[in-house]
């Protein structure tokens, strides 16, 4: 898989964006804002994240996405690595990222690449969507946030 900035201009991949946040306009108010990077295989988008700066020193991965067909093929590893080494070229200091407590692969998979859970934002999601939003048997309620952090 190739990843590239999208070009201002370029659409960015709704579908592909709505796939890790139901809500269209929360995704279109952070993607304004953020760097968007695309996953191409064979010319065509097969997945993306979403990356921003919420402090000097610190970058976001606000959403993280391979299509379905591309799933559990180690396209998410390579996507937070390419994550990594952005925010590292750029001189970030830590990489954050946030999920639902019922996304246990999610939860799985950022702990893999070195992040580290640092808070809960209880009721975030109960809070912030107007659907109530259920995965592996679990109500989504509360927002695990996790965070990579570059030695010095
Ligand atoms: C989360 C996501 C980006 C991971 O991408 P991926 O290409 O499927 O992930 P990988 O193939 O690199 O898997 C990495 C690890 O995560 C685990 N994993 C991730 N998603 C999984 C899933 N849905 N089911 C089972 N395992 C999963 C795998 O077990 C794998 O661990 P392993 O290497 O020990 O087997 C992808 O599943 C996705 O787009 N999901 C829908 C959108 C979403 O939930 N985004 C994140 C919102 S917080």
């Amino acid at each position: 898989m190739k990843i590239r900035k999208l070009c201002p201009g370029e659409n960015p991949p709704w579908e592909l964006l709505e796939l890790a946040d139901p809500s269209r306009m929360i995704v279109e108010g952070y993607v304004k804002s953020s760097g968007v990077y695309v996953g191409e295989i064979s010319g065509e988008i097969r997945a993306v994240y979403v990356l921003k700066e919420t402090e000097k020193v610190v970058v976001e991965i606000m959403n993280i996405a391979v299509d379905e067909v591309h799933q559990g093929k180690g396209l998410g590893k390579q996507l937070i690595s390419h994550a990594i080494n952005e925010a590292s070229k750029r001189g970030y200091a830590q990489i954050e990222i946030g999920t639902g407590n019922s996304s246990i692969h999610q939860l799985k998979l950022y702990q893999q690449c070195g992040f580290r859970i640092v808070s809960v934002d209880f009721d975030y999601f109960t809070r912030s969507y107007d659907e109530p939003i259920y995965e592996n048997g679990l109500l989504c309620r509360d927002m695990i946030r996790l965070c990579y952090t570059f030695e010095s």
